[in-house]
Parts: C-alpha cells; sequence; structure tokens
C-alpha cells in the first residue's frame, strides 16, 4: 500500500492557501489511487522541538551510550525518518515567512537531514539516500516572487529543493499561490490558479 506523507505549517488552519491547496491535492491523489495510507504532520499545532544538544551529541554516540535524553532526542529524529523512508509521496505545504520557511519546517528538516542516515558523503560528493519519492511542494506568499524584482528574494522554494535534493529528493512539483496580499481579487485568482495546477496534476 501506498502513504501519502502531508506536512501543513500555516497556524491559519482551514483560511491557510497552502493548507487548502495541500489538502486538495491529496483528495485527489487518493481518489486517483483508493486506500493509499494518509500520515498528517501539522507543526502549527503540533510543533517538533528544535534539535538541540541532546540530539547533536546523542546522534554521534552509539545507542548503549545514550543517556536517556540523548536516547529521546535521537528517537524522535529517528521516528521522523522512518516516516519519512515509509512514504510514496510528500506534501509539503509551506508559507513564505520573511522570505523563507516557518521555523516549525526548518525544525522538522533538521531532524531529517542526518549524515549516514539521509545522505552521505563521499569523494563526489553528498548522495542523498531517500530514493523514488514524489514531492509536492505547496507554497504560499503575500508577494509575487516567481517574477519581478522580488525574485531574488525567495529563499522558500530553492531552499527547499536545494535541501530535499541534498536527501535524495530530486522529483519535485510546485504549485504556489502567491500575491494573496493583494486584495481579495487577486488572492481568489491565485487559489483558482492553483485548484487548476492540482486538478491537471492529478489527472
Ligand atoms: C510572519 C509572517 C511573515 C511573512 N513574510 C512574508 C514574506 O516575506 N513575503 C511574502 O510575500 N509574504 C509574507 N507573508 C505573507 C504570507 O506568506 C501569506 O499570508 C501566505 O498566504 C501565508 O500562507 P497561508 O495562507 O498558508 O497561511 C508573511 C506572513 C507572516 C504571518
Amino acid at each position: 500500500m501506498s502513504q501519502i506523507l502531508l506536512v501543513t505549517t500555516s497556524p491559519r488552519g482551514l483560511e491557510s492557501y497552502s493548507t487548502q491547496i495541500a489538502q486538495a491535492l491529496v483528495a485527489k491523489l487518493q481518489a486517483a489511487a483508493p486506500g493509499t495510507k494518509l500520515v498528517t504532520r501539522d507543526f502549527a499545532t503540533s510543533p517538533l522541538p528544535h534539535v538541540g544538544e541532546d540530539y547533536i551529541v546523542g546522534r554521534m554516540l552509539p545507542a548503549a551510550e545514550r543517556s536517556a535524553a540523548q536516547a529521546t532526542s535521537v528517537a524522535l529524529s529517528d521516528a521522523l525518518i522512518a516516516e519519512l523512508f515509509a512514504s510514496d509521496t510528500i506534501v509539503i505545504a509551506s508559507p513564505m515567512y520573511n522570505f523563507g520557511v516557518p521555523s516549525t519546517l526548518k525544525a522538522w528538516i533538521d531532524h531529517l537531514a542526518r549524515a549516514g542516515e539521509t545522505f552521505s558523503y563521499s569523494a563526489a560528493g553528498p548522495e542523498g539516500l531517500v530514493k523514488d519519492k514524489k514531492v509536492y511542494l505547496i507554497v504560499a506568499r503575500g508577494g509575487v516572487y516567481s517574477e519581478g524584482p522580488m525574485g531574488g528574494h525567495n529563499f522558500q522554494e530553492p531552499y527547499l529543493k536545494t535541501v530535499l535534493g541534498l536527501l535524495g529528493m530530486t522529483d519535485v512539483e510546485t504549485i504556489a499561490i502567491e500575491g494573496v496580499a493583494y486584495g481579495p481579487e487577486a488572492a481568489d485568482k491565485a487559489v483558482n490558479g492553483a485548484l487548476g495546477k492540482v486538478a491537471a496534476l492529478a489527472a
């Protein structure tokens, strides 16, 4: 049975454009493949702890030598990594915050990127170990960054693609909902455009 991992990060509940479009995409994907398992992570309502000293030191130690706190920190990372490996499709919904991603999403990534677990280094450079995944990025932004003078300020999608690529996830499709701060008409247009892309993708 295939598995979808849906990661949402907006604190705006169902008002959130990124959450709305991600949920529409998941509904389409599930309709196209009945029986697909859905695993959800809502980092707005259930944020992860930031990686701290227990994790940073503990992950370098053999399991038997970890303190209880270190073992707990590494076990969380292990579980998140196992969840990622077990998923065939990953849908990540991210608002743009201050040109980047919400810190809750960054905290997830910090638990996932582990040398020897999700990527390895060799003389040829880093190699991603999380292979054969389909990733959808659903990104919402108040302004417009896909064209025009603000393009160079977009550290959201390029960052996500770079770090997902490091981990081996290179099949990444993006649906952007942008310009939503330019008024209700602009927001409606952006949402309808994104819904059109969802319909086309899942068809
Ligand atoms: C803390 C914060 C920072 C934001 N920073 C940016 C930004 O740098 N650029 C931008 O275009 N919009 C920015 N926005 C607007 C959001 O990206 C926009 O409202 C988006 O729709 C939020 O996603 P959501 O609808 O999924 O919650 C920011 C909003 C908040 C709350």
